[in-house]
């Protein structure tokens, strides 16, 4: 039965960037590229999608796998492609670079704990200097027209969950929204968000406060959005279910969200093959924005690259799957087989047996059923 509607605000904006609906993909490093993007936008309820996050050193020497990182087609609009880095001067030409890119919103990274990112003062370590951190927003409003935006988490530790005095801080600097991920970088996945400092930042600021953590069902997302936040951003439950947001925007809608088969879920595979295999070859649909510097394509008539390449593809399946799979019946021995794949054509025949072949009427009705 679906429960009583939820206000979603349509036409909300992120400074002069309207969003259709509040629903957003989350960046997630090494899940949303841009292919994977496209097919969740497609199924609807999605407001807005992030990249992965792009180091601001690399666009800024032009280094090609990080302008990769940032590329993005015209179907994802709106688009913010998030940056991290921590000197305020680079991180201003990073979002010179994102702008020329035709990008909507540039996002700051102030979340990330990985002791890679966080040891080079940017990501979550950015939390631990919060007026060094509100100059780099101002460094980067003052460098573009179009709205910067923050992603920090509740704080670094449990003795600093400072996520309300950054907040203030960065909104005082010319952050135009900001997304908050209710861990702390210590926390980094264990436990569980603390929605109640989220609901409370959001209260506090007058520019848009998005908040993330623990949606991985559509009736979980129409509870967050009720509890006073512009928005959700939707990371692993996107991961385990594309349709998520599809379905969560009927849910507050009052209606009944569609059920997803698993017919559905293995065409969302194959066609994600697909993608990852003819990016940036044969462009299919579409305007790639390719960051400057970015190579043409990546493929060599000898298909030297191409091997590469797929090998890169299983890797990315293997990856999502380890999500994609979760709640599924049997969901564990799909992950075995995909990981033990060693071709595209082993990986396309493991999916179509697996979703299209056989009749598993019980993970049907799960998935029917939003679980
Ligand atoms: C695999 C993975 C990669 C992530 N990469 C990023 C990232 O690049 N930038 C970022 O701000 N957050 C990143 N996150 C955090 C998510 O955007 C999100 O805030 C967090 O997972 C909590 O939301 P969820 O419970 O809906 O997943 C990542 C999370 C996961 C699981």
């Amino acid at each position: 039965m679906p429960p009583t509607s939820v206000p979603m605000s349509s036409g909300m904006k992120i400074g002069n960037v309207t969003l259709d609906s509040p629903l957003v993909v989350a960046p997630m490093a090494g899940m949303t590229d841009t292919g994977f993007r496209r097919l969740v936008k497609r199924h609807g309820g999605c407001g807005l999608v992030v990249t992965e996050m792009v180091s601001s050193d690399g666009l800024v020497r032009g280094i090609d796998r990080t302008l990769e990182y940032a590329e993005y087609t015209e179907d994802e609009r709106p688009v913010s492609i998030q940056i991290f880095g921590g000197d305020p001067v680079k991180m201003a030409d990073a979002a010179q670079i994102v702008e020329g890119m035709g990008a909507d919103i540039v996002d700051v990274n102030m979340g990330c704990p990985v002791h890679k990112i966080a040891k080079h003062n940017a990501g979550c370590s950015l939390m631990r200097e919060p007026e060094h951190a509100a100059a780099v927003i101002g460094a980067m409003v003052k460098a573009v027209r179009i709205p910067v935006t923050v992603k920090m988490r509740a704080g670094w530790n449990d003795r600093t969950r400072n996520a309300p005095q950054l907040a203030r801080l960065v909104e005082d600097a010319g952050a135009a929204a900001i997304a908050i991920h209710g861990r702390t970088a210590e926390q980094s996945y264990s436990g569980v968000a603390d929605w109640q400092l989220v609901s409370e930042v959001a209260g506090a600021l007058r520019i848009p406060v998005f908040g993330s953590g623990d949606c991985v069902e559509p009736d979980q997302i129409v509870e967050r959005l009720a509890a006073g936040v512009s928005g959700v951003l939707v990371g692993r439950g996107v991961l385990r279910n594309p349709w998520i947001l599809s379905q969560a925007a009927a849910l507050a809608a009052g209606r009944v969200p569609r059920p997803v088969t698993l017919e559905d879920r293995g065409r969302f595979l194959l066609e994600y093959i697909d993608i990852l295999l003819t990016e940036r070859v044969e462009e299919v649909e579409g305007f790639r924005h390719v960051a400057p510097g970015a190579p043409e394509s990546p493929l060599d008539a000898a298909g030297r690259q191409a091997r590469g390449r797929e090998r890169w593809v299983i890797n990315k399946l293997r990856a999502l799957c380890a999500w994609y799979s979760k709640g599924l019946d049997g969901g564990s021995a799909l992950r075995v087989r995909i990981n033990a794949a060693g071709s595209i054509s082993e990986l396309r025949d493991i999916v179509s047996e697996f979703f299209l072949l056989h009749n598993y009427v019980a993970s049907e009705e799960l998935l029917s059923s939003g679980r």
